[in-house]
């Protein structure tokens, strides 16, 4: 049996090897940030190692920085426990907790995502900033031996304690998202662990850029919610959606009104692949759409939120016209 020594001894488990990290830490309900189910591609269960463990892999050199691994970052996914090991949890941990909730709404909001309303548990509520996200659990089920958990952000607004919402696209053959549209039913119970990331509002006085696609809308309707409650209401906000027929758009009308009632938000939608987009709607690519927007950046700072190729083209299209990386913030979808 060996020794898991966490944060200099604050917490201590015991494993019988022939596990990973992550894996001894989620058998002791310390659930590691992942989007990649363990399989070395995220990057996001990153711990600091001290001693002991399994040999850095070929995987984490290609993750991680020279920097990260001589200041001992390991990913927990690829450590393995071969001995005792000493470990710190990243700070982000802090605060972040497993909850029992229950399904209390599901609806179809396109062909392909479900808003989906999970309950907590009676007598508990959450706190977490807006733009973060939780990990949901799909148990074994069907071809699925084993439970997994993916990262989905939070839609709702952190005003909101009792309850949490998602925006959840379905990947074909995925194993959490196939659970959550096929087998997922209104009264089920789901195990959600979290809230986890950076990816919330920076404080400054700059316009912000909102840019989102597909289910990319969650952290960033979370953030104009909290904006709303919050009354911050100094900053100019342009939230650009980009999505390829009017089938993938959603939440259209919640957004058209919240625009009629806040003057410093204007919501954008853009469609890249219809003739005729109709009212209020450009026409092309979300970040050719930009592009037009925008001459150039004079103290603006950018959320993009989606697939890691619009990621890829916005930062392109942004930086090209003089916004600096420091003031660019992300989530990639992957
Ligand atoms: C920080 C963060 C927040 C996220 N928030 C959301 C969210 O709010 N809503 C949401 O729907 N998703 C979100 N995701 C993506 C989500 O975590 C899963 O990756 C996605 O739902 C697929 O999970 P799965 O188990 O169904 O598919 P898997 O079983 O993991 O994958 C099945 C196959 O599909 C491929 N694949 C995986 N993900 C995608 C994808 N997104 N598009 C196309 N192919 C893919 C895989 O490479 C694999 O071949 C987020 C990801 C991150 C990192
Ligand atoms: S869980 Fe994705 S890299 Fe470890």
């Amino acid at each position: 049996m060996y020794k898991i020594i966490v944060n200099n001894g604050e917490q201590e488990y015991t494993s019988e090897g022939d596990e990973s990290v992550l894996a001894a830490l989620a058998r002791n309900d310390v659930v590691l940030p992942s989007a990649c189910g363990g399989r070395g591609r995220c990057g996001m269960c990153r711990i600091r190692v001290f001693s002991g463990g399994s040999a850095v892999t070929e995987l984490e050199e290609k993750k991680l920085t020279t920097e990260q691994l001589e200041n001992k970052w390991r990913l927990g996914c690829q450590t393995m426990i071969t001995d005792d090991i000493s470990i710190e949890l990243p700070g982000q941990l802090i605060g972040s907790a497993q909850y029992e909730c229950t399904v209390e709404d599901i609806e179809d909001l396109t062909y392909d995502i479900k808003g989906v309303r999970f309950r907590m548990p009676e007598g508990k509520s959450i706190e977490f900033k807006a733009g973060q996200y939780m990990q949901i659990t799909a148990p074994a089920y069907g071809k699925n031996k084993k439970s997994v958990y993916r990262a989905y952000s939070i839609a709702s607004s952190p005003s909101e304690k009792d309850h949490l919402d998602f925006c959840i696209r379905k990947v074909p053959d995925g194993m959490v998202t196939t659970y959550v549209h096929e087998h997922l039913n209104v009264g089920d119970k789901a195990t959600l662990t979290g809230p986890y990331g950076d990816f919330y509002l920076r404080e400054s006085n700059r316009e912000i850029i909102f840019i989102a696609g597909g289910s990319g809308l969650s952290p960033v309707q979370s953030i104009v919610l909290d904006m709303i409650d919050k009354k911050i209401n100094n900053r100019k906000v342009n939230f650009f959606f980009g999505a390829c027929t009017k089938e993938d758009l959603y939440y259209v009308e919640k957004f058209r009104a919240l625009e009629k009632e806040h003057s410093w938000l204007h919501y954008i939608p853009a469609l890249s692949n219809e003739t005729d987009v109709g009212e209020n709607c450009e026409e092309g690519l979300i970040t050719d759409v930009v592009d037009r927007y925008y001459p150039e950046f004079t103290n603006h700072e950018a959320y993009l939120c989606g697939s890691p190729g619009m990621i890829g083209a916005c930062l392109k299209v942004l930086t090209a016209k003089g916004l600096d990386e420091s003031l660019i913030f992300y989530d990639k979808f992957s």
